[in-house]
């Protein structure tokens, strides 16, 4: 791949892990071509065979690569948790597409440098390296804390579009307590204020996509850390913003995450604000106002 060498170079953790991450990614594309039965983890909260069988591969080969660190990983994994450096590793990231044969998901690695000190808890550390891997796609998104942020070797950098009403965005939401989450009202406010906002269905691809200037902003509500911590450093590392929905700082396990590309942030934080305090600044009609209306229209 064209330029990817001399990145590769300079970077640390990467080249492994996206060594890792592609293998993986195989792997997913194989069970993608053979069909694999879903299961129930939750209410809509979805797992394969492909899910568990691909975190236990990652599991052994971060083992191998790096007997020393420890592995957090979505299908359960608790490996090391006391140690100095933890991978958040995402087997799967966009199950529910995956399990309709719908070709967007990725496999997400994101390496933390933990805060060791008696008496401390689980403080977040600093995020050092970040593979996030489409196999449907080959698009291999890298990235190390100080050393830049990467596509299939070519350096990514956020998009330069100054306004949310020139912006594509993004969002997600929870599949699990989703009766208790109110981000359709975001989705709607956010959908007459920009170009519009896609619900493509993995987290680690949305923030991917803004550290490469394809969408400008993404948020969602109740993420975990094996979703946003590749992410997180790619944006940052391309020149992004990432904050909780008030605009103090990101955390790990805030479940909280607002992303951009720094340009439209603030007006992102107005927004939410406003919102959080009740106004909805764009009404739109009820079904039963448009039903009337409809009724009127055909001559009722
Ligand atoms: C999900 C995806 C989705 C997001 C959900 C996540 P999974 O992860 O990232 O886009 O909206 O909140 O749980 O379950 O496919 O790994
Ligand atoms: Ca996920
Ligand atoms: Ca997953």
């Amino acid at each position: 791949m064209s330029g990817e060498a001399s990145t590769a170079a300079d970077f640390v953790w990467v080249p492994r892990a996206a060594g890792i991450a592609r293998e993986a990614g195989a792997r997913l594309r194989e069970f993608l071509a053979q069909g694999v039965e879903t299961e129930y983890k939750g209410d809509v909260d979805l797992v394969t065979v492909a899910d568990r069988t691909v975190e236990k591969l990652i599991r052994t080969r971060i083992g191998e690569a790096w007997p020393d660190h420890g592995i957090y990983g979505e299908e359960g994994t608790r490996e090391g948790m006391e140690r100095m450096f933890r991978w958040y590793v995402d087997p799967l990231d966009g199950t529910t597409n995956f399990a309709h044969g719908v070709p967007h998901f990725c496999v997400s690695m994101g390496l933390e440098q933990r805060i060791i000190r008696s008496g401390a808890t689980d403080e977040d550390g600093k995020l050092v390296a970040g593979v996030i891997y489409d196999p449907m796609r080959d698009e291999l998104f890298c990235a190390e804390a100080g050393r830049g942020a990467f596509l299939n070797g070519k350096k990514l950098r956020v998009s330069p579009i100054p306004d949310l009403a020139e912006s594509l965005v993004a969002t997600g939401f929870p599949s699990r307590k989703r009766h208790d989450n109110p981000n359709i009202h975001f989705y709607h406010e956010f959908t007459l204020r920009s170009h519009g906002v896609r619900r493509a269905g993995s987290a680690a691809l949305d923030l991917a996509y803004v550290a490469s200037g394809r969408f400008q902003a993404f948020w969602e509500f109740n993420l975990n850390p094996w979703d946003t911590a590749a992410g997180i450093l790619l944006l940052e590392e391309a020149g992004g913003k990432v904050t909780d929905f008030s605009g103090g700082p990101f955390r790990l396990d805030s479940r909280e995450v607002l992303a951009s590309n720094g340009l439209i942030h603030d007006e992102l934080v107005g927004l939410f604000t406003e919102m959080f305090a009740g106004r909805s600044p764009s009404p739109i009609p009820t079904p039963r106002e448009y039903a009337a209306r409809r009724l009127a229209r055909a001559g009722g």
